[in-house]
């Protein structure tokens, strides 16, 4: 079996745009890879500065990706900061990486831009972790013998250039020593609407949350901004947000007939909302349940992630002995 890797940035507060957009599709992995997922921690130290907030985060995603069915039996799953061989690869990963490379980074370039349009020094708060950030994800997908990495378009270019650097290595060494990665773009998955119609996105502060208790998530999808159509009117489902919401949770038989209550009139929104929030909360009660449960018990939470940290490191080990071995320094 092939292997995938998948990192997971601990940015808190889970919403089910990240269930639909990120966290199904990731873990559909399961059936086709050899499937590796890690909690990005240090990457996170680039922008989370609050202590008691990363680690919540963090414990949070944990939590939150085991809910939804991550099965740590089955893959490997642990946090990035058990694992020190990333850092030894990161370091030896420098040694291939051009400078120019990290320089048309799209992050650090947009940073640098907009301090130009400030008119302030061009690295104006940028740190050497924004600016080797491609290097820090080579190595972790590097360390795992990753062949293909299921990324979002944003992330392409930083895929290239793990596929760069190890081919800088391999050029130098032969073609043995590292595994060059593969992007794979899913570019099927599903946009998310929000509250307010836009991409639910927590920077649009539109999002309904993973975990919210059953009251708080009924009065979230009440919110959800309709047109003023009286409850007598035919309404279109094509273009209705709460209907395109339905969809992801409902089966096809209930999709019928919901847009057949929608066409006929005499459906006000109320009842449309009342609708969506039954299958929400078909689909979430038992990951909520889950969720509370495991986060209930951080002990038991933190002995998961070692157990995978402890099946990740031979891995992350043998392949940092052999770069060791190809470069001369064992
Ligand atoms: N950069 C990724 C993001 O912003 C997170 C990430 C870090 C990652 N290391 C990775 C993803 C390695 C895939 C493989 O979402």
């Amino acid at each position: 079996m092939k292997i995938s890797l998948t990192g997971i940035k601990p940015t808190g507060n889970l919403h089910i745009g990240n269930y639909f957009g990120a966290i199904k599709p990731a873990l559909e992995l399961t059936r086709e890879y050899d499937a590796r997922y890690f909690i990005a921690d240090y990457h996170a130290l680039n922008t989370m500065r609050d202590p008691a907030e990363l680690k919540s985060c963090i414990r949070e995603v944990a939590a939150g990706w085991l809910a939804a069915g991550l099965d740590p039996e089955k893959v490997i799953f642990y946090r990035q900061s058990s694992i020190p061989e990333v850092f030894e690869l990161t370091t030896m990963l420098m040694a291939f990486t051009a400078k120019g490379l990290m320089n048309r980074a799209h992050a650090y370039k947009a940073a640098v831009q907009e301090n130009a349009e400030k008119g302030d020094d061009p690295d104006a708060g940028v740190n050497m972790g924004l600016f080797t950030y491609p290097v820090l994800m080579a190595a972790d997908i590097i360390l795992f013998d990753s062949d293909v990495v299921p990324v979002g378009k944003d992330q392409v270019q930083h895929i290239e250039m793990a596929q760069d650097i190890a081919q800088a290595v391999n050029h130098t060494y032969g073609e043995e020593v590292l595994k060059v990665p593969q992007a794979a773009v899913q570019e099927d998955v599903a946009v998310v609407p929000g509250l307010d119609g836009r991409k639910m996105s927590k920077s649009y502060n539109n999002t309904i949350p993973l975990f919210v208790p059953e009251k708080q998530l009924r009065k979230l999808i009440m919110r959800i901004v309709t047109n003023s159509q009286t409850v007598e009117e035919p309404k279109d489902p094509v273009s209705s947000q709460i209907f395109l919401l339905y969809k992801l949770f409902s089966t096809s038989g209930e999709q019928r007939d919901l847009a057949a209550r929608y066409r006929e009139g005499g459906m006000g929104w109320g009842d449309a909302k009342e609708e969506l929030f039954r299958v929400v909360n078909r689909e979430l009660a038992p990951v909520r349940d889950r969720f509370n449960n495991i986060i209930a018990d951080t002990a038991a939470l933190d002995r998961v992630l070692a157990a995978g940290a402890e099946k990740a490191r031979p891995i992350a080990a043998a392949t940092v002995k052999r770069f060791r071995k190809a470069a001369g320094i064992e």
